[in-house]
């Protein structure tokens, strides 16, 4: 870094001194100076710039043949310690002046330097484009040896109708005050998808055509570039950090079986099912196994009134099992209203006495019917 740091801003709007870009650049100019950083802007419509013709000899030469005010600016831009990107957006994009610009700079284009300058993108709309107009800004200032450090967006249709412009501001200050941290640290930001996005594409394209692109080619080859994506962003990937055992108990906790799905039991501080469903599917917790013994049956609940439901209950091998809906193949059929078994399963109402009032109705083994209160405890 040189002694007064120095920030060149390029300026691609029209409206020099008054547009809505100005405006913004204006904002970020104070917290510079303050800071003892020289912000020297340049506007591209006070400038001579031809369009770019394509002929392509600035890859093969490495510098563009035209003599205009652009060789004047690139020097500048690529001397600068930090760079600022500033368009409004036409038509979903920046303007004529910072494309032409850009598009000169083709000499450096497929070059990636190795400065990692801090730089700033600045964009305002109208209301559609400038946080991906600003994005692109951010992306070719790679061209010119700078990473983005954020960027400063507004929407503003005529000249200082900013909306939110205490917001603008503010964020200006912010984004000044992160430029000028990086700027005096020697900071760097992480690598981006962006950065290996373009280093693929890039040394993919200047290897396939290493002959006329002869001096980018020279450029990858001789900076490494071609070998690692280290190289190209200068940051190395760092060793993998984490305690084995760690990650073996972890791996371990991940191949655990899948746990056999519990019936529900009725909690040990005697919480009451508040429904017959519910009661009835806290029932296999609650069998009575020495008086199972061997018992293998489905007892079916068709359940009307308050609730209404099929379900069923399978006794097998000293376990029992709720399931809803109906059995294939059920031994005692019980037909009730809910209040009713509620009642008999809490021991408010006698079972047999129901039955024989007809409250309920069992069809099938009625000896199961009979076992019932010996089988499970009360509810
Ligand atoms: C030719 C032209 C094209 C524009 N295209 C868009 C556009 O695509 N989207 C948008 O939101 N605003 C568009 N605008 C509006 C400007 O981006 C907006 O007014 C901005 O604030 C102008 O900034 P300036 O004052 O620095 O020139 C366009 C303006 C002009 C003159």
């Amino acid at each position: 870094m040189t002694a007064t740091p120095r920030i060149i801003c390029i300026n691609g709007s029209p409206k020099v001194g008054v547009g809505n870009t100005s405006q913004m650049t204006a904002m970020l100019r104070p917290h510079f100076e303050r800071q003892g950083i020289a912000f020297e802007e340049h506007f591209l419509s006070q400038h001579q710039i031809r369009y770019c013709n394509g002929c392509g000899s600035c890859l093969e030469k490495g510098a563009c043949w035209i003599r205009d005010d652009f060789k004047t600016l690139i020097r500048k831009v690529m001397a600068a310690d930090a760079l600022v990107l500033a368009s409004p957006v036409y038509f979903f994009h920046v303007t004529a002046q910072m494309k032409t610009f850009i598009d000169r700079s083709l000499a450096f284009g497929h070059k990636p330097q190795d400065a990692w300058k801090p730089g700033l993108a600045v964009c305002v709309s109208a209301g559609s484009g400038e946080t991906d107009t600003a994005g692109y800004l951010q992306h070719v200032m790679r061209t010119f040896g700078a990473y983005g450090i954020g960027a400063l967006t507004a929407i503003s249709a005529a000249p200082g109708q900013f909306v939110g412009k205490t917001a603008v501001e503010a964020r200006a200050a912010d984004l000044a005050a992160d430029l000028a941290r990086a700027l005096e640290r020697g900071e760097r930001y992480p690598a981006t998808d962006r950065d290996l996005q373009f280093w693929r594409f890039m040394g993919h394209l200047v290897y396939e055509n290493r002959h006329f692109m002869a001096a980018d080619h020279r450029h990858w080859e001789t900076r490494g570039l071609y070998e690692r994506f280290g190289a190209y962003v200068g940051q190395d990937t760092a060793p993998v950090n984490v305690d084995p055992a760690m990650r073996q108990a972890w791996l371990d906790s991940m191949r655990q079986p899948d746990p056999a799905p519990q019936q529900p039991k009725s909690t040990a501080t005697g919480t009451r099912p508040h429904n017959l469903h519910t009661l009835l599917q806290f029932m296999p917790g609650h069998l009575n196994t020495a008086a199972a013994g061997d018992l293998e049956a489905v007892y079916q609940f068709e359940v009307n009134g308050d609730e209404d439901f099929t379900a069923h209950i399978h006794i097998a091998k000293g376990k029992a099992r709720f399931n809803d809906g109906p059995a294939s193949k059920p031994d005692l059929i019980i037909r009730s209203p809910a209040a009713v078994w509620m009642g008999i399963s809490r021991g408010e109402i006698d079972g047999q006495t129901a039955f024989m009032e007809g409250r309920y109705t069992a069809e099938g083994d009625l000896n199961l019917l009979m076992r019932l209160p010996q089988l499970f405890a009360s509810l």
